[in-house]
């Protein structure tokens, strides 16, 4: 069975944060084939572009982190109608130095609770322009406004009414799903050209002089593929 590492960020920096609870709750949900694991941005600082020429330890640590798995999911808190600001300022640190977005290619997806009904859906969609603007292929569907009444998940991530524990477990496998579909249709290191070949040779009406021409173009291109 394939598996795939997800790292996930927790929007919010409160210690009683019930996006903490829910970031758990999935952790547990998941299918077998997701590996999770948080990734923090609490010790960033903020961020500026003098600090292009040479990341602190920190933010390389960050941005190696982001390398290492195959997919992000947020779970993130609406602030005054958008995301919060270190998760931001977070963002803003992985999408740099220019010519080194971590998010690039990199599969994403977007969650959050709020105790009120219509809680973060604009927080959302701020996000999910953002991620747009990182070039990162962004689950769609379904989406997900948690309302997060008082119980609803306890401190052990265990998720108390059963039909929102079955919304995320649903959840969860279509996330693995929409990444499976990702690396399916095209590998992350591969350069334009050979992801167009690379659909092309998976057409079924592929002549064999055709095929041995594209595994030609392929090999000589693989010295120029993006790291
Ligand atoms: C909020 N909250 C909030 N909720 C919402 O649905 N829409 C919003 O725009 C905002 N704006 C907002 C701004 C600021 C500065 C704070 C502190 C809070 C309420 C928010 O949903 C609630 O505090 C959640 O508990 C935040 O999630 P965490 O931090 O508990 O994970």
């Amino acid at each position: 069975m394939a598996t795939f590492k997800v790292g996930y960020f927790v929007g919010s920096l409160a210690k009683e944060s019930i996006n903490r609870k829910l970031a758990q709750a999935l952790v547990q949900l998941a299918p077998p084939a997701l590996v999770l694991t948080e990734i923090s941005f609490a010790a960033l600082p903020l961020y500026s572009y003098d600090f292009d020429a040479d990341y602190p330890p920190v933010a390389k640590a960050f941005k190696e982190a982001i390398a290492s798995v195959d997919a992000v999911l947020f779970v993130t808190p609406e602030y005054n109608r958008s995301i919060p600001g270190g998760l931001k300022n977070a963002i803003d640190w992985a999408s740099r130095p220019y010519g080194k977005n971590s998010f690039a290619r990199k599969p994403s997806a977007v969650i959050g609770p709020s105790p009120g009904k219509i809680g973060t859906a604009v927080g959302q969609q701020h996000l999910r322009s953002i991620l747009g603007f990182c070039n990162s292929p962004q689950m769609n569907s379904p989406e997900a406004y948690i309302q997060f009444t008082p119980g609803l998940i306890t401190e052990n991530g265990e998720v108390t009414d059963d039909s929102t524990a079955e919304f995320l477990r649903t959840y969860m496998v279509d996330l693995q799903g929409f990444i499976e579909r990702v690396y399916m249709a095209l590998p992350r290191n591969q350069s334009q050209l050979t992801g167009r070949l690379w659909v092309l040779a998976k057409c079924p009406t592929m002549t064999r002089p055709q095929e041995t021409r594209y595994l030609r173009i392929v090999e000589s291109s693989r010295s120029t593929l993006p790291n």
